[in-house]
């Protein structure tokens, strides 16, 4: 063994202790050791040590895909974090639809982790393109592996309210600011959500604000416009509970297609 390995190697186990102190200070560490595997571990220490996130707290909540986190960023702004499971083979094969026929992601090697690494990428580069067109989604922050890192939608430590549970005091307004999201991002973000609903939108104050856009297909998808026809769908028959007078869906399907 070289000088320069046994260098390297004296470095890294200290490092990986100094990461270790870290974290084990924190309350979660006996909670994340149960529940993740050693890379995402691995991949935790690194944000942390990066300063990507100084503290990780509690969850905020827990699906069958990823757990969320609330964090504090190292300027003490609140971060979500997304940590998706590794380990879950129903979880592979449904995604599989949606990231083959989508062009950014083709010829693309899939090894069973990478697929989920992709799922997260996908997340926060769908994140980046809302963002820049206007669309209010999270602001991403990174993503590394299967973790993804993003603006926290809520206030000291507590999220946003679900739409479906939110007081909602000018429906015709929010329905509005929906569709126009839905036009702006299909038009100008070329993408459609695909799983939007009163379960998928958060109510910052009065301000609906977009999540869970790791499904969000390219406009050129062989199922974007049957996605497209549900989001609007979905959208339309909450609002309509509110008397809101909607757009009808037939139309609106058509000017965006042929837009
Ligand atoms: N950026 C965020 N800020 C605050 N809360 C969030 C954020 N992202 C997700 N959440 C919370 O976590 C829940 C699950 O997130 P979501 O992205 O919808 O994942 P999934 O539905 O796949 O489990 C949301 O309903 C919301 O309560
Ligand atoms: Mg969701």
């Amino acid at each position: 063994m070289s000088e320069a390995f046994k260098k390297f190697e004296r470095k890294s186990e200290k490092q990986e202790k100094a990461q270790r102190i870290k974290i084990k200070r924190s309350e979660e560490y006996e909670y994340l050791e149960g529940v993740f595997d050693k890379i995402t571990l691995l991949t935790i220490y690194k944000l942390l040590n990066d300063e990507v996130f100084s503290e990780l707290n509690g969850v905020i909540s827990t699906g069958k895909e990823s757990k969320v986190f609330h964090a504090i960023a190292k300027d003490g702004k609140e971060l979500a974090v997304k940590i998706y499971f590794t380990g879950n083979l129903e979880f592979k094969k449904s995604i599989r639809k949606y990231i083959e026929g989508d062009p950014r992601f083709s010829g693309v090697k899939r090894k069973i982790n990478s697929l989920i690494e992709e799922w997260a990428r996908k997340e926060y580069i769908n994140l980046e393109s809302y963002s820049e067109v206007g669309v209010r989604v999270p602001k991403p922050v990174t993503v590394r592996r299967n973790v993804l890192v993003m603006e926290f939608i809520g206030k000291d430590g507590v999220s946003a309210p679900l739409l479906k549970e939110a007081v909602i005091e000018d429906p015709q307004k929010i329905y509005k600011k929906l569709i126009e999201y839905i036009r702006i991002g299909f038009l100008k973000a070329k993408l459609v959500h695909g799983d939007l609903s009163e379960y998928n939108i958060l109510m910052l104050e009065q301000e609906p604000v977009i999540i869970d856009v790791s499904q969000a297909v390219d406009v050129s998808h062989p199922l974007a416009i049957e996605f497209l026809q549900r989001d609007i769908k979905n959208i339309n028959r909450f609002f309509r509970q509110f008397g809101v007078s909607v757009y009808e869906e037939d139309k609106l399907l058509k000017e965006l297609v042929n837009a």
